[in-house]
């Protein structure tokens, strides 16, 4: 899905970044130019960075509790 019209940004290319180190939309926006045009899409991608972050992080709270598990 595209997320940023302006700039052709997609939500697989955003959470990619964020796969990659990035953390905020600031350093999304200075890596895929994401809202650097007319803005509108700035609120919905910065819920997608932090949805991604969360998802990421209760990915691990996961994978730990089967290490402890096993
Ligand atoms: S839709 Fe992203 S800057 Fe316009």
């Amino acid at each position: 899905m595209i997320v940023c019209v302006c700039q052709n940004v997609s939500d697989r290319a955003i959470r990619a970044a964020v796969d990659a180190g990035a953390s905020t939309l600031a350093e999304i926006r200075a890596q895929l130019n994401v809202g650097n045009c007319c803005g509108k899409c700035n609120a919905f991608a910065k819920t997608l960075v932090r949805a991604h972050i969360e998802d990421k992080a209760i990915k691990a709270v996961e994978v730990r509790r089967e290490i402890v598990a096993a």
